[in-house]
């Protein structure tokens, strides 16, 4: 990786994927944020630059739609000349609620996300990595990718196939010099696990009981992750999933 990485985003407006972009930026990168609210995107990359990011940009993309994320990728590389990492950050919780309640919408909202959107995302951004050989990508995948979860299964089955792109892509990736890998997080405080939970203080402290450090993670725990993950310190590393959940999956 250059000492001056060109960082490229998706979902990058609030939570985890906001902190990943200032973790870059003070890292020097120069970050390119993805996400569907122009003014926010715009805002956030004002913040960028004063963070140490001069050149740091907002290009506007949904994640759903193939297009979008093949015109963020060429527009990246038109503009900064390489991708050296990418964060495919965006995802969606969906509707919580058991197998037997479950719709085909939920499915759709969900998959289309955190499913097809890692998948095209992938699909460009290794076309552009393959071609210059080089290249970082991690994925957002979750405990619930790694596990099974009671109420959540159509968010676990996307995150299972999120484990799964990330294998697959590292093989695809590895001989070219390209290295995909995800991080998968316990309850990390966002607006997600407030959703997640319901906005229901009891439902949020019970979650948080069974984490075996007894707390919600950081937005900075894991943004500290993806950026060493995307670092030349992790170089031999590739198609593994980290766990930065207090020791949730430990369990
Ligand atoms: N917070 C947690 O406890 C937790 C745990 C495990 C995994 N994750 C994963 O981390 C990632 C970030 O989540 P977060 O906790 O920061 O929540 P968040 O809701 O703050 O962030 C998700 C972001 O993705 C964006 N997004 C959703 N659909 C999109 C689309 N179609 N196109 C573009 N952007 C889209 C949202 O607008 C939002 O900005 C997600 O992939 C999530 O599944 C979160």
């Amino acid at each position: 990786m250059t000492s001056s990485p060109i960082v490229l985003i998706t979902g990058a407006l609030t939570g985890i994927g906001r902190a990943t972009a200032l973790a870059f930026a003070r890292e020097g990168a120069t970050v390119v944020v993805s996400g569907r609210r122009e003014p926010e995107g715009q805002s956030l990359a004002t913040e960028l630059q004063k963070e140490g990011a001069p050149a740091a940009a907002f290009i506007r993309a949904d994640v759903r739609h193939e297009a979008d994320v093949r015109a963020l990728v060429e527009r990246t590389v038109t503009r900064f000349g390489r991708l050296d990492v990418a964060v495919n950050n965006a995802g969606t919780e969906g509707a919580t609620g058991p197998i037997t309640e479950q719709s085909a919408e939920n499915y759709d909202a969900i998959f289309d996300t955190n499913v097809r959107g890692v998948l095209f995302s992938l699909k460009h951004q290794m076309r552009a990595m393959l071609a210059q050989g080089s290249g970082a990508i991690v994925n957002l995948s979750s405990v619930a990718g790694l596990i099974g979860f009671a109420g959540a299964s159509v968010y676990a089955a996307s995150k299972h196939a999120v484990e799964g792109l990330t294998k697959s892509a590292a093989l695809e990736g590895a001989a070219a010099g390209v290295r995909v890998n995800a991080v998968a997080p316990g309850p990390i405080q966002t607006d997600m696990m407030e959703r997640f939970t319901g906005h229901n203080a009891d439902a949020k402290a019970g979650l948080l009981a069974s984490v075996p450090a007894q707390r919600a993670g950081t937005v900075d725990e894991v943004a500290q992750t993806i950026v060493f993950l995307a670092s030349d310190k992790a170089k031999y590393l590739t198609g593994q999933s980290i766990a930065v959940d207090g020791g949730f999956t430990a369990q």
